[in-house]
């Protein structure tokens, strides 16, 4: 990590840990917090739905240095759209970020470029942050354009984005084919890609942009993958369900950045 930016780290729990469970898993993790702070890191976790309520609680209560985001959200503001969640009612449960175009929407549930775009400036006009999700499956890794893939799927979701919103955008890179795999992108690759993405979005004027990883990040691997690329942190799954893996990857980050500060 050579980025001069805080670090951060999101738990994305996606479909795992009903209210109970995640009242649990945020407990746990504020022990570990109040116990040894992460200085330097900033930490989000995000919960399904129907958990928000329940964890934004606890944080409050227990004044805990966690932000709250959410995994997606409908881009109108209100209406008929059975199902959906918008993001005024995200506001008012303390959501601060929102993740947007993961690849699991994308693929499962017909979340196209368009969709994207739309659901993007939905979220940074209601001056909430976006975790925009882009990278490339493994047969297009293969084929050797998964650079085209990333740079078309920023340009899309980017292009023309009013520059006072930029910097409530960041990026994750997340691989399709590292996605819950344990096969996560080396140092090397996500350095390639970390620049890759800068790079883009510097010609989309974006300055400085917040660029993470995501894609089997483990305990294990979070070390040297921050301090051996230039990734700002990470997006993380399944180690984001258990206190302790989560929170060693947050102290793995936070040495990284008190290390080479
Ligand atoms: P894993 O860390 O489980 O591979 O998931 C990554 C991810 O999709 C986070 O959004």
């Amino acid at each position: 990590m050579t980025s001069s930016k805080r670090p951060l780290v999101i738990g994305n729990w996606k479909m795992n840990l009903d209210f109970v469970e995640g009242l649990h898993l945020v407990q746990q993790l504020g022990v570990l917090l109040k116990n040894h702070p992460v200085e330097h890191t900033d930490v989000v976790v995000v919960p399904p739905f129907v958990d928000l309520r329940t964890v934004s609680s606890i944080l409050d209560s227990e004044r805990l240095a966690i932000s709250l985001g959410a995994q997606h959200v409908n881009p109108n503001d209100n209406g008929a759209h059975t199902g959906e969640i918008s993001t005024s009612m995200l506001k008012r449960l303390n959501v601060e970020w929102i993740i947007v175009g993961h690849s699991e929407r994308r693929t499962h549930y017909a979340m196209t470029d368009e969709i994207v775009a739309e659901t993007l400036r939905s979220v940074v006009r209601a001056g909430q942050h976006a975790v925009l999700c882009v990278g490339e499956n493994s047969a297009r890794r293969e084929a050797g354009d998964y650079e085209e893939v990333v740079r078309a799927q920023l340009d899309s979701a980017l292009r023309g984005l009013d520059e006072r919103f930029h910097a409530l955008v960041a990026v994750a890179y997340e691989p399709l084919w590292a996605i819950g795999t344990g096969v996560n992108a080396t140092s090397t690759q996500v350095r390639e890609m970390t620049e890759f993405v800068r790079t883009v979005m510097s010609s989309l004027s974006f300055s400085a942009p917040q660029v993470l990883y995501g894609g089997s990040v483990n305990p294990e691997n979070a070390g040297s993958l921050v301090r051996d690329s230039d990734v700002d942190g990470f997006l993380v799954g399944g180690a984001s369900l258990k206190a302790e893996s989560f929170y060693a990857i947050l102290q793995a980050c936070d040495d990284c950045y008190a290390i080479k500060r």
